[in-house]
């Protein structure tokens, strides 16, 4: 299947600036998928490509690209899980398996690695970009029609776990996002009460 988006603008082009009603109505009404009702169908390889290109169009203080993709499915998913479990058991920690039917029911799993550049951007911005990522792979996602979650879990604050991975020094990872079709639709959680957060500063 080709990709259904637009072209890459190329350098320089005007973009449009409008209203985009159905943006914001996908917005006040998007929701994460449980993670265990996540089952096939998940994207092909070229809505894959589409949903990573839309996920790498995120604000990027510095033009640094600060983050990359490890893309687990099928027999590499199976095997990534597999050493998990290896290190739960060696650990004698069952919930640490227990844990894991989160990244193993999904068909589709996209690890969003953090990676900070030297530069003298800070290091916290690169990572904010890195999260930026998350969210908009997950809505990509959810906006396509597929069901997705962003999750860490431990195995993502684990450095045999990240090294199996292949992360290197000052790599980390921001996120898990799993992908796929969900079998339920998923329930509206509690929000916040945004009114409650927010303070205008008058300078007085
Ligand atoms: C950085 C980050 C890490 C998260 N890690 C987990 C996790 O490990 N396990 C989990 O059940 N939920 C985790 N969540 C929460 C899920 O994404 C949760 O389903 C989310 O709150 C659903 O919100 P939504 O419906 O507004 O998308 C995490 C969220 C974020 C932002």
């Amino acid at each position: 299947m080709t990709s259904s988006l637009p072209p890459t603008p190329v350098f320089g082009a005007a973009l449009p600036v409008h209203a985009q009603p159905q943006v914001l109505a996908f917005l006040a009404l998007r929701r994460s998928a449980s993670a265990v009702t996540l089952a096939e169908p998940a994207p092909d390889t070229a809505q894959l490509d589409d949903l990573l290109r839309l996920a790498a169009r995120v604000p990027d203080h510095g033009k640094l690209a600060p983050w990359r993709f490890i893309v687990l499915e099928g027999a590499g998913k199976a095997a990534f899980a597999a050493r998990l479990e290896g290190l739960s058991q060696q650990r004698g920690d069952p919930q640490l398996a227990a844990k894991l039917a989160k990244l193993k029911m999904p068909p589709l799993a996209v690890v969003v690695v953090s990676s900070p550049r030297p530069a003298a951007i800070p290091a916290w911005e690169q990572q904010l970009s890195a999260g930026a990522v998350c969210a908009t792979l997950l809505y990509a996602a959810q906006a396509s029609g597929f069901g997705a979650n962003w999750i860490t879990d431990w195995y993502s604050y684990d450095a045999e776990a990240t090294a199996i991975l292949g992360l290197t020094e000052g790599e980390r990872v921001a996120g898990v996002v799993l992908i796929g079709t969900p079998r339920e639709p998923p329930m509206e959680r509690e929000r916040p009460d945004v009114a409650g957060l927010v303070t205008r500063w008058t300078g007085v």
